[in-house]
């Protein structure tokens, strides 16, 4: 948020240099040290941003920062709507009396943006923090990415017994009495459960086994008439466009109607609707051996839903984690250098068997060359601070503490989104320049630079 602004408020001040308006104000030289003390003070900002976690101090060093970056902003915003104004009334020159008003507040309140910003500044130096990453390193870090970029890959590590017994489970459906078999998953967030569902919703041996293959993401709001629809979209590869519940019920039993079908329902937090959907798809439609494969985080709606005992998902094991790790670290055809292989190994411990933590740093690392680079995530203090975190938040916080500070604030803008959402990378990027996120970058083109940036997240 900060970086934002004070990228804002340096531009502005710049600009406001190059214009006679600093001049006719008076204000010059204290545009200029405004100007040096926040392309200072903007340097340590991601140093700044990570240190907040644990430091008070830095982190109301920061609001203050915010703060005065603020009013600074205002006050530039009202120097051009106030000199606009006084132009198209003739008024702008250095001897009109409304001028000279003009100036006398603007110069007063500059001068008290001076000693704040100083004072700022002055405290930024208590703090020790670090500047950003040297030039040189940003150039390899661009150059590896390039050559990443592309790898799109979709490897699945171990769960070869869990995708055999769901399989199996699956493929003896029609030999049960339930009318409808529910088969539950659980496991913590960013276990793999939906990978592995995934997995087995596209087994050879499921393909045949089934007429119709439906993929539901029902997440946090468990809507009948949303998954209904979905059903029908999924199968019809449309929108039905139906209103009300009966013509989409209907409508699904249509789709069901003789066919033997597999129904993933992803990501389930709530059983409070479950009933109204178990009585659409058991009467009517779908003939028997037809089947749920349910994943939630959530033991007891895995127990309401499931016809068979829950499935609890392990943590993967150290050496399947540590290749998924390795896999997105080193990609395909990197030299895998024996130190980070030393320290990776004990990251990939720290990850305690989640693949989601696995995967964001090994991809956070891959960019990263010098055995520094390496240490500072193995023994980053987050690990032990954030105790009240489990180790996906923290893996997620360093890994997002490690970004680029351009690219943390791409990465937070995606939080307009609604959980599950897919986004398009065209429409995504679009936003990104709108909101003035990105900017081209020497050669590249704007959308070149948002195409990195997707890239790298
Ligand atoms: N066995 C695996 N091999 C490779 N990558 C994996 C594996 N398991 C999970 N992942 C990766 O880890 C990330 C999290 O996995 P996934 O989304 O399946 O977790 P989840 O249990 O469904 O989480 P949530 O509860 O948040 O829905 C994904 O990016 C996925 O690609
Ligand atoms: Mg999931």
């Amino acid at each position: 948020m900060a970086d934002s602004l004070l990228q804002i408020v340096i531009e502005n001040l710049q600009a406001f240099l190059q214009d006679e308006l600093a001049t006719i104000l008076g204000v010059n030289s204290q545009i200029q040290e405004l100007s040096g003390n926040l392309v200072a003070i903007h340097a340590v900002l991601q140093d700044a941003e990570e240190k907040q976690i644990r430091d008070r101090a830095v982190k109301l060093w920061l609001q203050n920062l915010s703060d005065a970056a603020h009013v600074l902003d205002d006050i530039l915003d009202e120097c051009s709507i106030q000199s606009n104004r006084l132009q198209s009334q003739h008024c702008l020159t250095p001897f009109h009396p409304m001028t000279i008003m003009f100036r006398r507040d603007i110069g007063k309140r500059m001068k008290e943006m001076v000693d704040r910003f100083r004072r700022i500044d002055e405290e930024r130096k208590r703090f020790e923090l670090r500047g950003t990453v040297p030039e040189r390193q940003q150039q390899e870090d661009e150059a590896w990415r390039q050559t990443s970029s592309g790898t799109t890959e979709h490897h699945v590590y171990g769960r070869d017994q869990d995708i055999e017994k769901i399989v199996e489970f699956l493929s003896r459906s029609a030999d049960r009495v339930d009318d409808l078999s529910v088969y539950p998953i659980v496991g913590m967030g960013g276990l793999g459960k939906t990978t592995l569902v995934g997995r087995v919703f596209k087994d050879s041996k499921v393909m045949e086994h089934f007429d119709l293959r439906i993929w539901v993401c029902v997440s946090t709001d468990f809507n009948t008439m949303k998954i209904l629809n979905s059903i029908v979209e999924s199968v019809s590869g449309h929108n039905p466009n139906l209103s009300t519940l009966e013509a989409l019920q209907n409508k699904v039993q249509e789709i069901l109607l003789g066919k033997r079908y597999l129904l993933v329902l992803d990501d389930v937090w709530s059983t409070e609707k479950w009933e109204d959907l178990k009585s659409v798809l058991l009467s009517g439609g779908g003939t028997k051996g037809s089947a749920i494969l349910v994943t939630s985080r959530i033991e007891s709606v895995a127990s309401v839903m499931g016809t068979c005992p829950t499935h609890r998902l392990s943590p993967l094991s150290e050496d399947d984690n540590w290749l998924l790790f390795k896999y997105h670290a080193f990609g395909s055809n990197k030299v895998e250098r024996t130190e980070l292989v030393t320290i990776g190994k004990q990251i990939v411990k720290k990850c305690g068997g989640s693949p989601l933590a696995s995967k964001a740093l090994g991809s956070l690392l891959r960019n990263k060359q010098d055995e520094i680079q390496w240490l500072n995530v193995l023994e980053s203090k987050l690990w032990d601070i954030l105790e009240e975190d489990d180790i996906i938040v923290r893996a997620l916080k360093i890994s997002y503490f490690n970004l680029k500070l351009p690219l943390r604030r791409c990465f937070a803008f995606c939080a307009i989104f609604p959980e599950d959402f897919q986004m398009e990378k065209e429409q995504l990027i679009h936003l990104w320049m709108a909101n003035g996120l990105i900017k081209s970058k020497g050669k590249l083109e704007i959308e070149d630079v948002g195409n990195e940036a997707w890239e790298e997240l």
